[in-house]
C-alpha cells in the first residue's frame, strides 16, 4: 500500500497512468487564530469549543464510526435518497458537464457516487487541509482518468474564492451530510448567500439537510448506546490539549446531548463531574461541579423552513427529495 509521502517511490511508472490530480493550498489553517478562538471560547461565561475542533485524526475516525451506528440515521438516509433519486437529481437542472465543487470533501466518497449520473467535466474538492485530499484524489483520478480533478486546501467557511482555472465553468456546489446544521439559522443564511454569490450566474447547490423529527430519535442519534458519540465529544479535549497546551482530563467530563425543540437543535456539551481547574498556555479556568462546555449545535429544519432559507439566500428555483420517513432531505437549488 502506498503511504503518504512515499507515493513517488511506490507507484510504478505505468504508461497508462493518468497525470496526478493538481493540489493547491489557498488558505492554511492559522494556528494563532485557532489559539485565540479557543482561548476566547474557554473564557466565555458559558465556555464553548467550536465543533470544527472535533476533527483531529482520531476525531475524524470516530466520526466515521458514528456514521456506521444503528442510531445515527443521517448518513445512511442521505445515501438512500441518492440511491433512489440520483437520475432525477442529475436531470433537474441539466447538471451533467458542470464543475462539481465539493465543500468539505474529506475522502471524496459521496461525490464519487454522483459521478456516473452527474458526469461532471471537472471535480474540485475543498477541504480544510489539502493533506486529507491527496490519497483519495489520486485514487479517484485513476478511476476517472479523463476528469479534471483539483484539490484545494481552504477554509471555505471563510472564503469561497476558487482558483482561476474554474472561474468560468458552470458550478454545482455540493454540501452533503447536513453540516449546514452546525451553523445557526442566521449564519446558514449568510453562508448560503455567499455560496449563491460564488456561482457566477447559472450555478446550483446540492445540499443535505437533517429534518425535525421525534426527539427520541434525535437524542439517540447523538447519544448512542456504544458511547461512540460520547468518545467523539470527549476527544475534543485531547485535541484542545494539543492545540493550546491545556491539561484537560477526559475522565473529569461526561457527554451530554439533548434536543431543544424551541430552537430545533441538538446541543452537545461536556459536563464536569467535579469542580476542576484547567490550565493552558495563556490562562486557566475553574469549572464548578456540573458546569458545561458547549461543543456543538446541530440544527434541524422542516422542508418548508429550509426552502425559505434558500429563497431568502437568493436561489430562484428549487426541488427537494426525502426518504419515506421524512427524516432527511436533499435540496437542489438553482441560482437562476
Ligand atoms: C457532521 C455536523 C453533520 O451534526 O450530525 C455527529 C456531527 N456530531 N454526531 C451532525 C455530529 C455528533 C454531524 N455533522
Amino acid at each position: 500500500m502506498p503511504r503518504n509521502g512515499d507515493i513517488g517511490s511506490l507507484t510504478p511508472a505505468h504508461p497508462a497512468a493518468p497525470a496526478p490530480p493538481r493540489l493547491l493550498e489557498l488558505h492554511r489553517p492559522n494556528a494563532d487564530a485557532m489559539r485565540a478562538e479557543l482561548l476566547a471560547g474557554l473564557a466565555a461565561p458559558t465556555a464553548t469549543i467550536a465543533p470544527k475542533y472535533f476533527y483531529d485524526p482520531l476525531g475524524a475516525r470516530l466520526f466515521a464510526a458514528i456514521t456506521e451506528l444503528p442510531e445515527y440515521y443521517p448518513t445512511r438516509t442521505e445515501a438512500s435518497i441518492f440511491a433512489a433519486h440520483l437520475p432525477a437529481i442529475a436531470d433537474a437542472y441539466g447538471l451533467p458537464g458542470c464543475t462539481l465543487i465539493d465543500l468539505g470533501a474529506g475522502n471524496c466518497e459521496k461525490a464519487a457516487r454522483l459521478f456516473p449520473a452527474l458526469r461532471p467535466a471537472a471535480y474540485v474538492a475543498l477541504d480544510i487541509a489539502v493533506e486529507y485530499l491527496t490519497t483519495s484524489l489520486e485514487c479517484l483520478q485513476r478511476e476517472f482518468p479523463s476528469m479534471k480533478i483539483l484539490g484545494v486546501g481552504t477554509d471555505f467557511t471563510r472564503s469561497l474564492a476558487l482558483p482561476d482555472e474554474v472561474t468560468h465553468a458552470r458550478r454545482l456546489f455540493f454540501y452533503p451530510g447536513s453540516s449546514i446544521g452546525n451553523f445557526t439559522p442566521a449564519e446558514a443564511l449568510a453562508f448560503l448567500q455567499r455560496v449563491r454569490a460564488a456561482m457566477a450566474g447559472d450555478g446550483a447547490l446540492l445540499i443535505g439537510v437533517d429534518l425535525v423529527k421525534d426527539a427520541r430519535v434525535l437524542e439517540a442519534a447523538y447519544d448512542d448506546a456504544l458511547g461512540v458519540t460520547a468518545a467523539f465529544n470527549l476527544n475534543v479535549l485531547n485535541h484542545v490539549n494539543h492545540l493550546i497546551g491545556a491539561d484537560f482530563h477526559t475522565a473529569d467530563w461526561r457527554h451530554v446531548a439533548f434536543y431543544d425543540p424551541e430552537q430545533q437543535r441538538i446541543e452537545m456539551h461536556l459536563q464536569a463531574h467535579q469542580a476542576v481547574t484547567v490550565r493552558f498556555n495563556g490562562g486557566a479556568r475553574r469549572f464548578a461541579r456540573g458546569e458545561r462546555i458547549h461543543t456543538e449545535n446541530s440544527y434541524k429544519y422542516t422542508p418548508a423552513q429550509f426552502a425559505a432559507v434558500l429563497r431568502d439566500a437568493g436561489f430562484q428555483a428549487q426541488h427537494h427529495w426525502t426518504d419515506e420517513r421524512d427524516w432527511f432531505a436533499l435540496f437542489l437549488a438553482s441560482a437562476q
